[in-house]
This record gives structure tokens, C-alpha cells and sequence, in this order.
């Protein structure tokens, strides 16, 4: 992990029908760090995601991606910067296998054809790619599997590797852990830990404190659309605002 810093976040703002929704949120994240997100049901982790990765666009305020202004730019043109991301949803095409939806996620980066009604070639460089990514995911056994009959822990796993195959530096996971069978956690949580680890810069919302406070190298804690506190995991648990805003929901 290096000091310099990937995404920037500067007084970002975001008001719906007099609704403040984002209210004054600035951080910063290091090219290679993994930051957590958490925060109570509404407290906007994912309207945050939506303003880093496009999906709105702030009131006022600003985003940063390697230093260059993206604040009003679309969501393909910070995807094609590096920007990744999962939805809090699935977003999986259920009757292809694995390795088609990895495939088409692949296609999509190499600006080729995304039809999947021709046989892929078996050595064509999606293929390869797609392969790679299901490895790193450990679904290589599943690859023909039809995605719509994966556990949920393999099918968040199979979203990383859509998302890796768009080869992306800053990914943005929206509680990849959601729906995951309990005894599915600790294999997805290791998948999470190896993607940080290749050298991307992880950002992931998560209710999950126990896995969160395991892999983050900071937390950030939202409360009211308002960043309460980003820090190292033990300083925030010391923190008596993060502490009052959990109050009678133990961290
Ligand atoms: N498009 C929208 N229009 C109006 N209100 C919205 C919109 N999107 C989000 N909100 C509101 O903004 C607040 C933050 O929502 P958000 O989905 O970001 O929370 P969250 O922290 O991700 O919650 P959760 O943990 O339940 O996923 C909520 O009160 C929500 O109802
Ligand atoms: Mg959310």
C-alpha cells in the first residue's frame, strides 16, 4: 500500500426532494488499501457507492480517481479508468453457465462481440481471461455449472470474477456477504482477502463486522449520510461517536 491516494472524496453532497441524503463526506483512500464501509440500514453506504461509481451524481462535491476530476463523467468512462463495482443485488445471468457470465463481463472490457449464441472458441483470449478469473475465484470446478443453481456464497463469488474480468484497480463491493449461508462466509471472505491482496484497492460495504474488522486496513462509518469516523479498525471501535450511533446495535 502506498500514501497515494486512488479515490478522493470532497464534500460530497447529494439532496433529493430536500432530502439530504450525503451530507458533507470527504475521504481519501491509498492506492492498494482496502477501506471498509459500515454504518445502520439507510445510513447511505450505497448512495455513496452510486456517486463514486457514477450511478448519481452528487449535488456538490467532488470525486477523484487518480487524481483526475471524474465527478460528472459516466459510469463506463470511470470504468474504463479502473473503477469496479458489485451491486448489493445480484447481477448474474442465471440460465448461462459460470463461465459465459464471466465471459460476457470479459467481452465487454475487450470491446468485442458480447453475443453468446456462437460456441466460444476454447483458447480466444475472453476464454483465457474468463478461466483465470474463475481460478482466482476458486469456482474452476463450476465453470460449466449454470449460474442460476450456484450457493450464494459461489455466486458472489462468480460476481468478483465478472467484475475481475473487467480487469478494474479500485473495487467497490456492496456487502458481498449478503444472502451468504454462515458456513460460506470465511471461503468468500479469503476470495475478498487474495483480490486486495493481487494489489487493487478494495472499498466494501459490509454488515458483517467480524469480517470486516478481519480484512480492513481502515473503516469508514457511516451514520445520517454523514461520515462519522475513518480510521484504523481499533480506533474507531474506541470512537464514542461510532460507539452512541451503535447504540443498542452492539459492533
Ligand atoms: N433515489 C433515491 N431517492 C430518494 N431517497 C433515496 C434514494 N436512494 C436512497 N435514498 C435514501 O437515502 C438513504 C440512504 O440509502 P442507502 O441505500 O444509501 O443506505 P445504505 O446505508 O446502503 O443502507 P442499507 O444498509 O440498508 O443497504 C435512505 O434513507 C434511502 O431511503
Ligand atoms: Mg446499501
Amino acid at each position: 500500500m502506498s500514501n497515494q491516494p486512488v479515490l478522493t472524496v470532497e464534500h460530497l453532497a447529494l439532496t433529493i426532494g430536500g432530502a439530504v441524503i450525503i451530507d458533507d463526506v470527504s475521504l481519501s483512500v491509498a492506492k492498494g488499501e482496502m477501506l471498509g464501509v459500515i454504518g445502520p440500514n439507510g445510513a447511505g453506504k450505497t448512495t455513496l457507492f452510486n456517486l463514486i461509481s457514477g450511478v448519481m451524481i452528487p449535488t456538490t462535491g467532488t470525486v477523484g480517481l487518480d487524481g483526475r476530476d471524474v465527478t460528472n463523467q459516466t459510469i463506463d468512462s470511470r470504468a474504463r479508468a479502473g473503477l469496479g463495482r458489485t451491486f448489493q443485488t445480484s447481477s448474474l445471468f442465471p440460465a448461462l453457465s459460470a463461465l459465459e457470465n464471466v465471459r460476457l463481463a470479459a467481452q465487454v472490457k475487450l470491446g468485442g462481440a458480447t453475443s453468446v449464441l456462437r460456441f466460444p472458441r476454447a483458447h480466444d483470449e475472453a476464454s483465457t481471461i474468463s478461466r483465470a478469473r474463475l481460478d482466482e475465484v476458486g469456482l474452476s470446478h463450476h465453470s460449466e455449472t449454470v449460474a442460476g443453481v450456484l450457493s450464494h456464497g459461489d455466486k458472489r463469488k462468480l460476481e468478483i470474477a465478472m467484475l475481475l474480468a473487467t480487469d478494474p484497480s479500485v473495487i467497490l463491493l456492496d456487502e458481498p456477504m449478503a444472502g451468504v449461508a454462515s458456513g460460506d462466509v470465511a471461503g468468500l471472505t479469503e476470495v475478498i482477502r487474495q483480490v486486495h491482496h493481487s494489489g487493487r484497492t478494495v472499498l466494501m460495504v459490509e454488515h458483517h463486522m467480524d469480517v470486516v474488522l478481519g480484512l480492513v486496513d481502515r473503516v469508514a462509518v457511516m451514520h445520517h449520510g454523514q461520515l462519522l469516523a475513518c480510521d484504523t479498525p481499533d480506533a474507531v471501535m474506541a470512537d464514542e461517536a461510532v460507539q452512541k450511533a451503535y447504540l443498542g446495535a452492539p459492533l
